[in-house]
């Protein structure tokens, strides 16, 4: 039963909300989360990136962040014309799939942009990047961004990206929201051969 699977969820963790009174930027958002955090490392989720993978794409952050004992943040290779949307990285290639972040940037031009390595919505933070948001200072489209506080924290520390293994949906655009649909619809045994024929039709 599909609510089952729904409701499972529920059990899965404690949930708590913190609001983000004005949209100042992703970096506002996560600093509204601070108190219920606290001293400790965690993870951050953004629900408009999602990732269909057998091993969930923060679990496979998570091992580089525990082996590394540092913060990881998700990449994955973006077309040229597609750089302006994303937080791009600078990286030294470390080991298969992972990478020593030695700049980043939000959302630069094409021409500007260290490589074609694009920060998706999944990261394992520290606490001490909260020191760095509270600081307040405004980014791209003048908002606070994460990226650029984790520029910042990438001066103090070893910051590292791990090249994920999954298919990425972007549900933050009309084109990728309609292909996630078509993409777990078609992975679903009793939806698939309808799905399929409806598209001949
Ligand atoms: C946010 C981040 C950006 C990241 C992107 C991933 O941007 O600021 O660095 O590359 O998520 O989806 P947004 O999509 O909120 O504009």
């Amino acid at each position: 039963m599909l609510w089952k699977i729904v409701r499972r969820t529920n059990h899965l963790a404690r949930f708590e909300t913190a609001t983000q009174a004005e949209p100042l930027g992703l970096g506002h958002a996560v600093l509204q989360a601070r108190e219920r955090i606290g001293d400790e490392p965690f993870a951050v989720l953004l629900p408009d990136d999602i990732f269909d993978s057998e091993r969930p794409c923060i679990g496979q952050l998570l091992e580089v962040a525990v082996r590394e004992e540092a913060p990881v943040v998700a990449l994955m290779r973006v077309p040229r014309s597609e750089i302006p949307k994303y937080g791009i990285v600078e990286v030294e290639p470390l080991r298969d799939r992972v990478y020593r972040l030695s700049g980043m940037v939000e959302k630069p031009p094409i021409e500007q942009a260290p490589s074609d390595f694009a920060i998706m919505g999944r990261y394992v933070l520290t606490p001490d990047i909260f020191r760095l948001l509270a600081e307040g200072k405004r980014g791209a489209g003048g908002e606070i961004q994460l990226t650029d506080a984790l520029l910042g924290l990438s001066r103090q520390r070893n910051m590292y990206g791990c090249e994920f293994e999954a298919v990425r949906y972007d549900l933050g655009d009309r084109v990728g929201f309609l292909t996630a649909q078509i993409g777990y619809g078609l992975k679903r045994p009793e939806l698939a051969d309808r799905l399929r024929a409806g598209s001949r039709r």
